[in-house]
């Protein structure tokens, strides 16, 4: 029905139209008198084969929701209810901040993709801290956080991090720090270990002085060369950092189906979906193989099908999250790649 029905009506809006009023709309439903109940009923499975501990955490399965689509928390219950194991929310900012001008994110259908550059819009962390104080997760959550676009300096930079993860410390199940995100200036840079070992110091800091140990782990580019990936991965292994999420969007065009005058049109952005997967899958692979799996990787990027979620995990993967696959596939999605994992099992 989803792909028939449902997605040909959404396809014909503005991708960020869509997005929007579909998750208005699973709100909605949410809110009603056994909405959430009538969801679960529909979409929730609980596959007895799949669970998995990672970071003193219980995940029922592998398959969780990749930043960016809950920007600002409100939504993961109601996202939960379609069997998600895990969601992410954010990227969030100490600030608010409106991201870049509209349009800016547009679908390539035919190659099953989709080129965003929102710039981390969001309401800022003391919103989605307000979300979790009223409806409390029924589901695992990530805060994926970020600078603000405008903080320029290392120590701004630095501020901004360390306020968004003291202020969210205690409402939170782990952290992803975000330093990889294409569509916001100087962001990508703190990939360099320099920046990046100033940038999550504080944060290892910070954590010793809390009772519970919470998660920090790093998204990063698939853009990234291999000497660089190495270094960070043998810094986060030295100085503690629990894990890596592999990976944010691509700034190639390579081996597109849309026509080059499509693209340029479009212009600058992060490209996710199906031409992601090759890069993203040969990332998890080169952390597994340099770490010799030590350092837990939880894979993302152009997974659309749910044969390409198992690829993910037999490259090392020990979780995975979807976002363009599940704009294309629809919210049953989750499901199918659980029904899959569950029968490869067996
Ligand atoms: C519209 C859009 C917005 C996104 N926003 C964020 C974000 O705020 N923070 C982040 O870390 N990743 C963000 N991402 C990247 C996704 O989390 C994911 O890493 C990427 O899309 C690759 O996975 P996919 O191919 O399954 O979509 C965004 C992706 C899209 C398509």
């Amino acid at each position: 029905m989803y792909k028939r029905i449902i997605r040909p009506v959404l396809f014909c809006l503005n991708p960020e139209t869509a997005h929007i009023l579909s998750l208005k709309a699973l709100g909605l439903f949410g809110k009603l008198p056994l909405g959430r109940s009538i969801l679960k009923l529909f979409f929730k499975r609980k596959p007895k084969n799949l669970e998995r501990e990672l970071f003193g955490l219980k995940f029922p399965h592998p398959v969780g929701l990749a930043a960016g689509l809950d920007k600002n928390g409100d939504y993961y219950n109601d996202l939960a209810t379609l069997g998600f194991s895990f969601i992410e929310i954010g990227s969030l900012t100490p600030k608010p901040q409106d991201g870049n001008p509209r349009p800016r994110v547009f679908r390539l259908v035919r190659d099953k993709a989709i080129i965003n550059r929102m710039g981390i819009n969001n309401k800022g962390i003391r919103y989605a801290i307000e979300r979790i104080r009223k409806d409390k997760p029924n589901v695992i959550i990530a805060a994926s956080i970020a600078k603000n676009t405008t903080s320029k300096l290392e120590d701004e930079i630095i501020h901004d991090y360390t306020e968004c993860f003291s202020l969210m410390y205690d409402f939170v199940d782990m952290f992803t720090v975000n330093v990889s995100c294409p569509n916001v200036v100087g962001l990508q840079g703190l990939q360099d270990l320099s920046y990046l070992s100033d940038l999550l110091d504080p944060l290892l800091d910070l954590r010793r002085c809390y009772e519970t140990y919470k998660p920090i782990l790093i998204k990063l580019s698939p853009d990234i060369n291999d000497g660089q990936l190495y270094e960070i991965l043998s810094w986060c292994m030295l100085y503690g950092i629990d894990g890596i999420v592999a990976t944010n969007t691509t700034r190639s065009r390579d081996n597109l189906k849309a026509s080059d005058s499509r693209i340029q049109a479009i212009g600058n952005g992060g490209l996710s979906g199906a031409p992601l997967f090759e890069k993203s899958l040969s990332m998890v692979k080169k952390i597994n193989a340099f770490t010799k799996g030590r350092l837990p990787v939880i894979g993302v990027g152009g997974i659309m099908t749910p044969q390409q979620a198992q690829q993910m995990l037999d490259a090392g993967a020990s979780l995975v999250e979807i976002y363009t696959g599940f704009i294309y596939n629809g919210p049953g999605f989750v499901n199918k790649i659980i029904k899959y994992l569950s029968n490869e099992k067996r």
